[in-house]
């Protein structure tokens, strides 16, 4: 049996922030070391153009991104991390399955009938500002899972449409070209919570809730400070279940420290102690990180250098493959 083959990808618009951190970073970290693993974690630069114009961001974002991921202790030997704009077989995949890819399928994906809902609820053109690479994002987010035979693909539930969108789109193509693709398969993380942000609802960009993780450490703990909570006063007994602080800590925390929290709020904790506690607990997981991460922000070099040996490693299976790929729907040499 082959190995299974893991791969994620993050797109370049934002600072990665806790729930970044939590949901996604810290799981595909850990298992990078695995060795029954070969695991493909990618910058999606490509992605971040449909959402986002301003070309400083994207490459602030992209640093940013890709320094967190080194500095939490990525295993890159092991792994292969790499940007997908220096994967030029992306994009030629990319094209190749939007001829066998049926459009209505895309008229189904979520995020494209969002936007036109919203057009027509403002009483705009349907179309109104929707880019075709709105429209044709699940094409390039299948290229890149279908070009390194993924298996398994660790995403949030918004993304589990675009995973079907895959397997659809390479049992297509397989059923017309011949097997070439494996099907791949969503990995939601259930057990992994879903970390509330300072308001209490989701953290997440979009709800401009979030606390960064490479805050300085004063700002970390001002940040935290601000962590909704309600007006129960000290000694009076607190629902943990009903606390985004709490789901904070319980997210850094071991299963003792859990257990003691826990009791503690029952025990009626002060909410600026538990703040206190928080605090620390999270900074001192983050802090050889932060050290790491500050020292590589100020060297893009190194980061550079990694990613180029990413992108290497992950051309020596793209380059043949797309090949092979090029071979069966008849583009190749005449003689
Ligand atoms: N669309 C994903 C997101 O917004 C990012 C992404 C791009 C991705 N390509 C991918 C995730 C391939 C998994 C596999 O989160």
């Amino acid at each position: 049996m082959s190995k299974r083959t893991v791969l994620t990808g993050i797109t370049t618009t934002g600072t990665p922030h806790l729930g970044n951190y939590v949901g996604a970073i810290k799981p595909c970290i850990q298992a990078s070391h695995d060795p029954d693993v070969q695991s493909y974690y990618f910058l999606a630069d490509f992605h971040s153009l449909v959402k986002n114009q301003d070309p400083d961001r994207i490459r602030q974002s992209t640093l940013e991104i890709a320094a967190t991921w080194l500095a939490l202790g990525l295993d890159t030997e092991r792994s292969v991390f790499y940007r997908q704009s220096d994967i030029p077989e992306i994009p030629e995949l990319t094209w190749i399955l939007t001829c066998s890819t049926a459009k209505g399928l895309m008229n189904r994906a979520h995020a494209y009938k969002a936007a036109v809902q919203e057009n027509l609820d403002a009483g705009e053109d349907a179309d109104f500002a929707i880019t075709m690479g709105l429209f044709s994002y699940p094409v390039l987010m299948a290229a890149d899972i279908l070009m390194f035979n993924s298996t398994h693909v660790p995403v949030g539930k918004d993304q589990v449409q675009h995973l079907e969108m895959a397997r659809d789109i390479a049992q297509r193509f397989n059923h017309h070209y011949g097997e070439l693709f494996e099907l791949p398969e969503a990995v939601v993380e259930d057990h992994v919570a879903v970390l509330p942000g300072k308001d209490g609802r989701k953290m997440s960009k979009s709800y401009n809730n979030t606390i960064p993780l490479w805050l300085p450490e004063k700002q970390l703990r001002k940040a935290i400070m601000k962590i909704v909570t309600n007006s129960l006063e000290p000694g009076e007994p607190k629902d943990p279940d009903d606390s985004a602080l709490f789901a904070i800590y319980a997210a850094f925390a071991s299963r003792e420290q859990r257990g003691a929290m826990r009791q503690a709020y029952r025990d009626g904790i002060g909410w600026g102690q538990a703040k206190q506690e928080t605090f620390d607990l999270i900074n001192r997981e983050l802090l050889p990180g932060r050290e790491r991460y500050e020292a590589l922000i100020a060297e893009p070099a190194r980061i550079e250098e990694a990613l180029q040996e990413g992108a290497e490693k992950a051309r020596a299976f793209a380059t043949p493959f797309l090949q092979k790929i090029r071979r069966s729907v008849g583009i190749r040499q005449l003689v």
